[in-house]
């Protein structure tokens, strides 16, 4: 059974990438971006726009309240939310593991609340928010103090969300960690209830593939990477996550 592969995988690794998506966060409540019950379902906005040009950077540029509007909307759909047993599953494998990346376009926090180390998380931190001007930065736990539109306590300028907006760069100095690790190579890689639309996403997986390196996906629903992959399981994350566990450490 494929599950059973993808235990024996992981059992003889000693370094590993996982790749996630919403889909490891699901369990915990919190909305996937794409498919059923998705963030981006309904596709225009009050104001006409399509959910990509509002939580745009061009758009927070010209009328930063638009943007903080659906990063609010994003962020009320998160709050109270816990990590769950796939964050954990992941942190517990880890532990196991001589070397061990998560490159995460989750933007809840919860990979290193669940006490994984090495996190990557490319699309940033709903929880840090940063002047755009002046080098304020603070850690927010909720919204529910911000104004709609908030301004930095320093300097009067807008704060923003340490999120990557659509159309920004990527965060470079994140980008160089990722560079370096994948140049190291990694015994298997593990992607996980991603849509893998973006190539920063995609390629770690396809390249592993590519070179003979063991490769992963955990998904219900199929992707770009599902017919390259050489271990696919159809399940839910928590499902998944925790049956690999229970092979790897029977009792544990
Ligand atoms: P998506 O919402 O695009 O995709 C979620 C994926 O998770 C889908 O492929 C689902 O089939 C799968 N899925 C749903 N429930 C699952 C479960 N319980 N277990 C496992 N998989 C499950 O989310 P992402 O791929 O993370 O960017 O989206 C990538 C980026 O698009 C986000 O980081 C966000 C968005 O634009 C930014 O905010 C910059």
């Amino acid at each position: 059974m494929s599950i059973e592969r993808a235990s024996a995988l992981l059992a003889s690794a000693r370094s590993a990438l996982f790749i996630t998506g919403a889909g490891v966060s699901a369990a915990s409540g919190i909305p996937t971006y794409r498919g059923i019950g998705g963030l981006y379902s309904d596709k225009a906005t009050d104001e006409g726009l399509a959910i990509e040009e509002a939580l745009s950077g061009e758009m927070f540029q010209r009328r930063p309240e638009v943007t903080w509007k659906y990063v609010h909307q994003i962020e009320r759909a998160c709050r109270g939310a816990r990590l769950n047993a796939a964050h954990a599953a992941i942190a517990r494998i880890e532990r196991r593991l001589e070397r061990c990346w998560v490159l995460t376009q989750n933007v809840d926090g919860f990979h290193r609340g669940a006490g994984s180390t090495n996190v990557i998380d490319i699309h940033g931190d709903l929880h840090r928010i940063l002047c755009t001007r002046c080098p304020y930065e603070a850690h927010v736990d909720d919204y529910a103090e911000l104004a709609p539109c908030p301004r930095c306590p320093a300097c009067a300028a807008v704060l923003r969300p340490d999120v990557v907006l659509f159309g920004e760069m990527l965060p470079l100095e994140k980008v160089e960690i990722l560079r370096r690790e994948l140049a190291r190579g990694f015994d298997v890689v593990v992607s996980i209830g991603t849509s893998s639309l973006f190539p920063y996403i995609t390629r770690p997986v396809l390249e592993a593939a590519h070179s003979g390196v063991p490769t992963i996906e955990i998904n219900p629903a199929l992707t770009a990477i599902s017919t390259a992959v050489s271990v696919r399981l159809p399940m839910r994350a928590v499902e998944a996550l925790e049956g690999i566990l229970s092979r790897i450490e029977p009792g544990g």
